[in-house]
């Protein structure tokens, strides 16, 4: 594998790997081959890194515009107020997991924060308009020493990962103690009446309007990846179990989307082990 790696500073790696990080095996890059005979195109666990890489790869270059026509704009505000929760002083040291082209990034910077993203799909990061250095590696796996961040985000990628909890442990071994936390990701309405609305739009509309747009097999994805998603006491009990502690959750229009705030606390297994 061809590979440039490039030293930001003590803490940071700027990996260009020209091939896939994640092997693709056998699959069609194209995605076509996800769908099986009940309509569903969730991979298997085995294969989902590999398969999301893929496809975020091929959609990098309409996402942003993608995510404006399919949320009104509304993915933006969601952002900005998960970074509110974030609260983090000016100048901390904020890493944007899953930064995808930079949305997040680019309101660290305004911010006058010291951001920097990370990735997996190469495509996502070369299409990503921001100044802060970007990483190529894997969320569950950060190329960064114990205790070395003030804060982490990451925005609707949750269902992404292969292993949220590994995210979490991740997350609590590089932030210092006292460091933040902020993740928003997609929800569900409880109020039957949104419920109903938002399945019509979100299930229905949105994979016929991305697929016309972009790539038919992501859009059909992107409402279906919420199967990968623990519920929001779960997904609370995985942050305190990694070291969390003043967990927040709190929902936007209805539950159509959630954000998770939580700060580092003194103690974690991970960091205890590593000497830290
Ligand atoms: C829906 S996009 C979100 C992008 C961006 N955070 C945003 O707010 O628009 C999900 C991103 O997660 C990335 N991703 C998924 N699993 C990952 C992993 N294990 N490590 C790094 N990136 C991952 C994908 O490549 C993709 O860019």
């Amino acid at each position: 594998m061809l590979e440039e790696e490039i030293k930001v500073d003590d803490h940071i790696c700027l990996y260009k790997n020209l091939e896939p990080l994640m092997p693709l095996g056998n699959r069609s890059p194209d995605g076509t081959s996800l769908a099986n005979s009940k309509g569903s195109v969730l991979p298997a666990d085995e294969e989902k890194a590999a398969v999301v890489e893929a496809m975020f790869d091929k959609i990098a270059s309409r996402y942003e515009s993608l995510n404006q026509i399919l949320t009104f704009g509304l993915d933006k505000k969601w952002r900005k107020i998960t970074l509110k929760y974030l609260g983090v002083q000016e100048g901390s040291r904020v890493l944007d997991v899953a930064c995808g082209t930079g949305d997040f990034l680019r309101l660290l910077e305004k911010q006058n924060l010291k951001g920097m993203g990370l990735d997996f799909s190469l495509g996502m990061l070369q299409n990503a308009q921001v100044t802060s250095p970007l990483i190529r590696g894997d969320a569950q796996n950060l190329p960064f020493k114990n205790a070395s961040l003030d804060g982490v985000t990451c925005g609707f990628a949750l269902r992404n990962l292969t292993d949220i909890s590994e995210f979490f442990q991740e997350s609590s071994r590089v932030l210092k103690t006292g460091g933040r936390i902020a993740l928003v990701d997609v929800g569900e309405p409880v109020n039957p009446l949104m419920k109903a609305g938002h399945a019509i739009w979100f299930k229905k509309a949105v994979p016929i309007i991305g697929g016309l747009l972009s790539d038919k097999t992501a859009y059909k994805y992107l409402p279906q990846s919420t199967a990968y998603l623990p519920s929001s006491k779960k997904i609370m009990a995985m942050l305190e179990d990694s070291g969390f502690i003043a967990i927040r959750h709190s929902t936007f229009l209805g539950g159509s989307a959630q954000l998770f705030s939580a700060t580092r606390s003194v103690y974690t297994q991970r960091t205890q082990l590593a000497g830290n």
